[in-house]
C-alpha cells in the first residue's frame, strides 16, 4: 500500500501528463478559432512544418497524426520485398518495430549498449546479411545513438537507416539534429513528448523529393501508387464509346497501381499552432529536464552499486527519459528499490519491455536469448525515473529523498529480479 496517495503534492506520477501548455498555447488557439479560418491543412501547418524544417535541417518536414503512422510511413517508404531483412533495435515503444509485422520480412532484433540503452555498432554489423535493407533504431530516451558509426556501417552495406526520433528533438549530436542522421526521421508529439500538438501528433523528416510527393498523397486521401498503361487500352472497350469519351486519354491509357491506399493523416490546425509555440518553448521543456536529470545524477553519485551513463560533450541530451542502471547482488536490487519508491508515492514506469519477448514477435520465432544485454538490463538493472517538465520543485525534492532512503536500505534479500526473469524464460 503506497504511503503517499494520488492525492498528495508529493505524488509524482508517471509522466504520461508530462506536457506543459499555458497562456501562450492558449493564445494561439484563441486566435485560430476567432479567425474563423478552416480548422484543416491551412497556414498554420505550413508554418509549423516550416520551423521544424529549419529546426531539424532537413528538406521535408511532413505533419501526420501520430507518431506511430510517421514510423509506419517510413517503413512504407523502404518498398520491402518479401525476402527482405530488417534489423531493429528490442530496447523501444512497440511503434519502431510493430509496422515490420505487416510485412513479409526477417526481423533481427539487434543488441543494445548497456549504458545507453542504443543500437550497439558491432551487434548491429554482426546480423548484417545481403538480404539486409535497413535498421530502424531509437534514439533512446533522447540521447542520441552512435550515429557516425552507425551511417560507416550502414552507407557500406547500403542500408537504410529509419531513426525514431519520439524522444529526441532538441537533442543534439555533434552539432546535428536526430531526424538528419540517417534517411527519416520519425517524431511524435504525444503529451508525454518534448512537445505536444496537443495530445498527439507525429511528422516524418527526411531530403528526397519523392517520398515528400508519396507521403503527402497518403496523408491527404491519395493512393501511392506509379501510373502504369491502363489494361482498358488492351481490353474490350474503344475509345470510341460513349462512357469513355468524357474520361479522356489519362483514363484510357494509364491507371494507378496503389502501394498505399490514401488515408486521412495529417495534423490539425489546433495541433499545429499549438506545436509551433511548443517548439519556440523547447529549449526551456529542455532544460527543465536537464536540471531534473542532474540533481537525479549528482543524487545517485554517492552510491557505489548504481551507474548513470556519462554524457559525452558533443551531445544535448533532452532528457525525455531519465535511465540508472542498479548492480546485481549489491545492495538493494532493482525490484526492491522500485518497490520502495512507489511506497513513497514515485510512479516508476520500466521502458521497455524488450520487444523481441512480445508475444506478436515471439509468435514470429523470437526467443529469450537472442539480446542478452537488453534481457540482463531490463530484468534486473533498469530503472526510469519521473523527470518531466511539469514536475513541480518539491516533487523532485521528494524524489531525490525517496531514492537516498530507498538505496540506503539494504535489506539483504538479494536479487528480486530473478522471479520475473524466469516467469519470461516460461
Ligand atoms: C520510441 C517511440 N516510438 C514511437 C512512438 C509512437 O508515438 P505516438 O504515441 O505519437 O504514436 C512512441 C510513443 O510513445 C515512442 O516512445
Amino acid at each position: 500500500m503506497p504511503i503517499v496517495n494520488a492525492n498528495s503534492r508529493f505524488f509524482i506520477p508517471a509522466p504520461s501528463v508530462g506536457s506543459v501548455l499555458g497562456d501562450a498555447e492558449l493564445a494561439v488557439l484563441s486566435k485560430l478559432i476567432r479567425s474563423g479560418e478552416s480548422l484543416s491543412q491551412g497556414r498554420w501547418r505550413d508554418k509549423f512544418e516550416q520551423a521544424m524544417r529549419e529546426h531539424i535541417g532537413s528538406r521535408y518536414a511532413m505533419t501526420v497524426t501520430s507518431g506511430t503512422v510517421a514510423v509506419m510511413l517510413a517503413v512504407h517508404l523502404l518498398d520491402l520485398a518479401p525476402g527482405d531483412e530488417v534489423i531493429v533495435t528490442p530496447q523501444t515503444f512497440k511503434a519502431t518495430a510493430d509496422p515490420l509485422l505487416a510485412h513479409d520480412v526477417t526481423v533481427r532484433f539487434c543488441d543494445v549498449e548497456p549504458d545507453t540503452l542504443n543500437v550497439d555498432v558491432a551487434s548491429f554489423e554482426s546480423l548484417i546479411t545481403p538480404r539486409t535493407r535497413a535498421l530502424i533504431l531509437v534514439h533512446y530516451g533522447g540521447r542520441p545513438a552512435r550515429m557516425d558509426e552507425i551511417m560507416r556501417v550502414a552507407r557500406r552495406h547500403g542500408i537504410r537507416v529509419i531513426e525514431d526520433c519520439a524522444h529526441a528533438l532538441g537533442a543534439l549530436y555533434r552539432g546535428r539534429r536526430p531526424g538528419v542522421l540517417g534517411d527519416i526521421g520519425c517524431f511524435s508529439f504525444h503529451s508525454s513528448k518534448n512537445i505536444t500538438t496537443l495530445g498527439e501528433g507525429g511528422m516524418v523528416t527526411f531530403d528526397d523529393p519523392e517520398w515528400a510527393e508519396r507521403v503527402d498523397r497518403i496523408r491527404s486521401n491519395a493512393a501511392d501508387g506509379v501510373f502504369v498503361p491502363s489494361p482498358l487500352v488492351a481490353g474490350p472497350y474503344k475509345r470510341s464509346e460513349p462512357w469513355m469519351m468524357w474520361a479522356g486519354d489519362s483514363y484510357e491509357k494509364l491507371c494507378l497501381r496503389v502501394r498505399h491506399p490514401g488515408s486521412n493523416a495529417t495534423l490539425s490546425e489546433a495541433g499545429a499552432a499549438v506545436g509551433l509555440t511548443q517548439l519556440q518553448r523547447l529549449k526551456e521543456l529542455a532544460e527543465r529536464r536537464r536540471w531534473i536529470a542532474g540533481r537525479l545524477t549528482e543524487t545517485l553519485a554517492e552510491f557505489p552499486h548504481v551507474r548513470v551513463a556519462e554524457v559525452p560533450e558533443d551531445i544535448y541530451h533532452p532528457y525525455h527519459l531519465f535511465t540508472f542502471f542498479i548492480q546485481q547482488g549489491q545492495g538493494t536490487s532493482r525490484d526492491e528499490l522500485i518497490r520502495a519508491l512507489e511506497d513513497a508515492g514515485v510512479q516508476v514506469q520500466l521502458r521497455y519491455f524488450p520487444l523481441h519477448l512480445r508475444p506478436e514477435w515471439r509468435g514470429r520465432g523470437h526467443r529469450l536469448g537472442e539480446c542478452p544485454v537488453t534481457e540482463r538490463i531490463w530484468f534486473h538493472e533498469q530503472v526510469n525515473l519521473p523527470c518531466y517538465p511539469s514536475m513541480t520543485d518539491t516533487q523532485v525534492e521528494h524524489l531525490v529523498l525517496a531514492l537516498k532512503s530507498a538505496l540506503t536500505k539494504r535489506r539483504g534479500i538479494g536479487d528480486g529480479g530473478a522471479s520475473s526473469y524466469e516467469e519470461a524464460r516460461a
